[in-house]
């Protein structure tokens, strides 16, 4: 299903001319699908407001229709004609974060369709901060639905390569200008919950929102309906997932490298092939087992934009378990450690712990 479509790819320089979006805008105008940057993933877009148009939306990525898309907007004055009432604790957050990673979910306006929120009576909104993004939104003249382009269940696409690889024949258009910044999807914040609730960690922390919002909490990697994580709907589905099953080592920093080691030699022995998920810092001290390395734990910007396309690298080398070393999870720290738990389905080993040697306890 979904895989009837010629994909065409049109290359724009994001500080060049954007003219040449036109095109692409009234694919969108039209009810097509059309891939785009954004400055955390690439989205597959659709009108919003087309029932079909984003019906298209979940049959190309096989998405479970109750799972609700971001719609996505090129001025923040345009979320007055999705919701019913922008609080002025909304706009504080909007001033501060739009353009930018942050999604809020307010309360829909009737006309906004089922399809597009999940049969919810809310709606998330977001204002990109990508110009390619921006310009085509804006030359389509609509509000974009545009969920993250791969495959429901696989890792975020980051690049024109990753996007093609899930996307070739299921849509009409994809824009590529090259790799996304952030590289992890927007943080969703629900405002419809008193207080706020963060529903996904991303690029915008925890700790700026608290900035403008200071009881805003973080509603949890597995919240439980009785939390406020029933309202979350994307969390019930496995996502991210590379081909071979991950386990995500955390625990103190200093012992994550050692557990990892042990962990590849003994499953090395037991004659499996196993990669391994490092940062620059230590990837040259594992003596066995295929090396990535994701970023600088330095730099947590770095291990962001660099994640989902190592998990997808491991696919190419036919490795039979990944094993993923840990990060501390104050700010950006937060959301890689989100979508590592996610990716693992949440096989998880405490660095250190007695456990941990070739038995690991999942928790
Ligand atoms: O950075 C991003 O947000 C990317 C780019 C393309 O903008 N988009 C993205 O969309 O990640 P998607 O569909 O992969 O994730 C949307 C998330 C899901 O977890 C979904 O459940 C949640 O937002 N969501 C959407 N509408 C919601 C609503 N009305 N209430 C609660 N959660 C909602
Ligand atoms: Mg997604």
């Amino acid at each position: 299903m979904g895989q009837d479509r010629k994909t065409r790819v049109l290359r724009v320089n994001p500080e060049g001319d954007l003219s040449r979006l036109e095109e692409a805008a009234a694919v969108l105008r039209t009810g097509g699908l059309v891939v785009f940057p954004t400055e955390t993933v690439y989205g597959l877009g659709a009108h919003a407001l087309d029932q079909q148009a984003v019906q298209a939306v979940f049959t190309a990525k096989g998405r479970p229709g109750d799972n609700p898309l971001i719609v996505h907007i090129a001025s923040p004055r345009q979320v007055d004609s999705l919701v019913r009432e922008v609080t002025p604790a909304a706009w504080r957050l909007i001033g501060r974060f739009w353009p930018g990673p942050l999604t809020l979910v307010l309360r829909r306006r009737p006309h906004v369709p089922d399809v597009t929120t999940g049969g919810l009576d809310t709606v998330a909104v977001r204002m990109p901060a990508h110009p390619v993004a921006l310009a085509l939104i804006k030359a389509a003249g609509v509000p974009v639905a545009a969920p993250s382009a791969n495959l429901s269940g696989r890792p975020s696409p980051t690049s024109p390569e990753d996007v093609l690889a899930d996307m070739e024949g299921r849509v009409d258009l994809v824009v590529a200008a090259g790799p996304t910044e952030v590289g992890l999807e927007s943080t969703v914040l629900d405002l419809t919950q008193d207080p706020p609730a963060v529903l996904r960690p991303g690029g915008v922390t925890l700790e700026m929102i608290r900035e403008e919002a200071p009881d805003a909490r973080w509603a949890g990697d597995r919240p439980s309906a009785r939390a406020g994580g029933g309202r979350s709907p994307g969390t019930r589905y496995q996502h991210y997932a590379p081909r071979a099953p991950l386990v995500v080592v955390e625990g103190p920093e200093a012992a994550i490298p050692e557990t990892i080691a042990r962990l590849a030699r003994d499953y090395t022995r037991q004659g499996l092939r196993v990669g391994i998920m490092a940062a620059r810092e230590t990837a040259s001290g594992y003596p066995q087992g295929l090396v990535r390395v994701v970023g600088n734990r330095q730099d947590l910007r770095s291990v962001a934009r660099g994640l989902f396309g190592c998990l997808r690298s491991f696919d190419a080398l036919e490795v039979d378990l990944i094993l993923a070393e840990g990060y501390a999870s104050p700010g950006l720290g937060l959301a890689i450690m989100n979508r590592l738990r996610q990716a693992a389905g949440f096989r998880v080993v405490r660095a250190g712990e007695p456990g941990a040697n070739g038995q690991e306890r999942e928790r």
